[in-house]
């Protein structure tokens, strides 16, 4: 701003003195037939070096205190003026980086804040189609430094829905591009607290399955016991079981009695086959 108001003024004077010289040096040409500047009779000795030097001095000194104010001041004002271009630099930056995050999609899989999304993917090799989650962008950088995001921005990740955005990687997007993509994502990162919060509470619950893990491995081992014995019991199941077969199938083959609910069987052999699993299941 000051360093915009000192230019105006600065080329104010130079226009006028232009002005001012062009104006005294034209004095006396045109169509009138007056005689030309040198010829005509100029001001006594008297007066050049008394008033008219005076004149001329004053001025000359006016100008010299001006320059001699002024210069520091726009000096003085040089470090702000340098770190507002950068932050206006910056903005820029990230104004384009939002556009770019916006126009190449990286919301529609890591959520237009960045929290985190899931992105529908068919695997090459198998051909199984998988959603595969796609993680939170909105704490990046406290896995990786800038040169490690821009590289993953650059080539993407093989065999995984994350294509290769840099023109070194086939991507569309150029060098200056991926920078103001980097400062944009810089733009919203979360807080460091709320971060160390989340992977305070991944490694409790981590620790708590580790914890648990012990007893599972001891459950899983014991149901493992049980079905190798029974396994085992099975040959001496096979002749009651034989015995089930024949007894239910006698009991189908009956060809009268009553079937008050119509559901193909009769009656009383419905009673006797509810009699008999409850006696097998005894055994
Ligand atoms: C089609 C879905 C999809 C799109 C679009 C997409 N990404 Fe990704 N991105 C992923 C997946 C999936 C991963 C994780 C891959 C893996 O499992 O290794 C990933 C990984 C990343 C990573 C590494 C994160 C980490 O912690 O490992 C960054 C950074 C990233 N993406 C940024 C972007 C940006 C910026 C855009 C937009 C220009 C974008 N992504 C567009 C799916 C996508």
């Amino acid at each position: 701003m000051n360093s915009s108001i000192f230019i105006t003024l600065l080329s104010l004077a130079i226009v006028g003195a232009l002005a001012y010289f062009a104006a005294v040096g034209f004095r006396g040409s045109g169509k009138n037939e007056e005689l030309p500047a040198n010829l005509t009779k100029y001001k006594s000795d008297d007066e050049l070096e008394t008033k008219h030097l005076d004149k001329s001095l004053s001025w000359a000194v006016l100008i010299a205190s001006l320059l001699t104010i002024m210069i520091p001041l726009y000096y003085l004002g040089e470090d702000s003026r340098q770190e507002s271009f950068v932050e206006e630099f910056e903005d820029v930056s990230v104004e384009r980086g939002h556009h770019l995050y916006e126009e190449f999609g990286c919301g529609n899989c890591h959520g237009v804040d960045g929290g985190g999304g899931a992105a529908s993917y068919v695997e090459k090799r198998s051909g199984v189609k998988v959603t595969w989650a796609a993680p939170a962008i909105n704490n990046v950088f406290y896995r990786y430094d800038d040169s490690e995001v821009k590289y993953w921005l650059i080539y993407g990740r093989a065999n995984s829905p994350m294509p290769a955005w840099g023109l070194e990687g086939g991507g569309p997007m150029n060098d200056g591009q991926l920078e103001d993509l980097i400062d944009y994502l810089h733009s919203f990162q979360v807080e460091q607290s709320f971060e160390l919060g989340t992977i305070e509470s991944s490694i409790n619950s981590s620790l708590l399955r580790l914890e648990n893990s012990a007893l599972q491995v001891e459950n899983e081992i014991i149901n493992q016991k049980l079905l190798i014995e029974e396994i085992k019991a099975g040959p001496a199941k096979l002749p009651v079981l034989q015995e089930a077969v024949d007894k239910i199938s006698a009991l189908l083959e009956k060809d009268s009695g009553i079937d008050s609910d119509e559901d193909g069987l009769y009656d009383s052999v419905e009673v006797e086959i509810s009699e008999y699993s409850a006696t097998m299941q005894t055994l």
